[in-house]
């Protein structure tokens, strides 16, 4: 356990304070001996995966954030094309492997940079696919009774961008269905999607995908854009020129440059054309 350690560098925007304590869970029981710990202190908790859709305040985060550990980011291709991966196993990863051993469906994880555990709290998408459609079921803490569960995917009430599932949940692992592919196949598919995603959207900075859901029908990215926002920044966070639902952090940003671009952004889409955003990403802490 660690204490008092910066988060910046356990997310991807690489801004914010640190957590009060972090624990790298090796296994379920870890987890639940964290979720123990932190009832007993009183603390809030955490789960936190690569840090790709979260942003931590400044002032950190006051209370035990859980990682997975190597133990429970394992993958195993079952002989009859089921996945079980650990909720720590990084999406790029659980993508390659599937279809490196002939099984497709995954692909188009390669360039969601969270993990398993993340997928499935928010129903991870996109190339015309999202964790619902291949999501069998899920092995789940609860972090605040202390209680584990295998829940069906059926159960998990999945939606655009979002599950059942809350803060306090923990993914432990889930399984996935695959369909047969030739490993080509799904490696041309694979180099097809990160092809895509280079040129539309900006790989290599500092961002944490998607600020904003879409709204339905339309798109945050072209409705930002066609206010004339690529390039507006607060501090040192600005929107993308190469697509504007990605906002991205200069060396030196901090997580309140964000937290304020986010909301003077939302506000001036509210004020132009009356849609009221979603915000996709998720800010932890205290940004008042
Ligand atoms: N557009 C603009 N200007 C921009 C950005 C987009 O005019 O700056 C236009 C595009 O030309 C296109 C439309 O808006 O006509 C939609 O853009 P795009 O195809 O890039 O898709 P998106 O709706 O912005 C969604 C997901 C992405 C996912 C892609 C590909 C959301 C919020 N975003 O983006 O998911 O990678 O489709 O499937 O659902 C994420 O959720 O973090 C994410 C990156």
């Amino acid at each position: 356990m660690l204490f008092d350690e910066p988060l910046a560098p356990y997310t991807t925007y690489k801004v914010g304070g640190p957590a009060r304590m972090l624990v790298e869970a090796g296994s379920e029981a870890d987890v639940v001996l964290a979720a123990r710990l932190a009832a007993e202190e009183g603390l809030p908790l955490l789960p936190l995966g690569r840090g790709s859709n979260v942003v931590v305040a400044d002032a950190g985060f006051p209370g035990v954030v859980i990682r997975a550990g190597r133990g429970l980011s394992s993958l195993e291709i079952r002989s009859d094309g089921k996945v079980d991966a650990g909720g720590g196993c990084p999406l790029p990863v659980l993508a390659r492997e599937t279809a490196r051993a002939g099984r497709g469906g995954l692909e188009f994880y390669t360039g969601i940079p969270g993990t398993v555990g993340g997928a499935v709290r928010m129903n991870a998408g996109g190339h015309g696919s999202d964790t619902a459609a291949w999501l069998r079921s899920a092995r789940i803490v609860d972090l605040t009774s202390v209680s584990v569960s295998e829940r069906a995917a059926a159960d998990l009430d999945f939606g655009y961008r979002r599950s059942n599932l809350v803060d306090t949940d923990y993914v432990v692992s889930a399984v996935f269905a695959t369909v047969p592919s030739e490993p080509e196949a799904a490696l041309d598919t694979i180099k097809g999607v990160t092809r895509w995603r280079r040129l539309h959207q900006p790989g290599g900075t500092l961002n944490a995908g998607s600020v904003f859901k879409n709204p339905q029908g339309d798109s945050a990215g072209r409705i930002i854009d066609e206010l004339g926002l690529k390039g507006f920044s607060v501090g040192r966070v600005s929107v993308s020129e190469r697509h504007a639902n990605f906002f991205v952090a200069d060396d030196g940003a901090t997580a309140g440059d964000l937290h304020r671009l986010v909301e003077e952004v939302r506000r001036r889409v509210a004020e132009s054309t009356g849609i009221d955003l979603e915000i996709e990403i998720r800010f932890v802490g205290d940004f008042t």
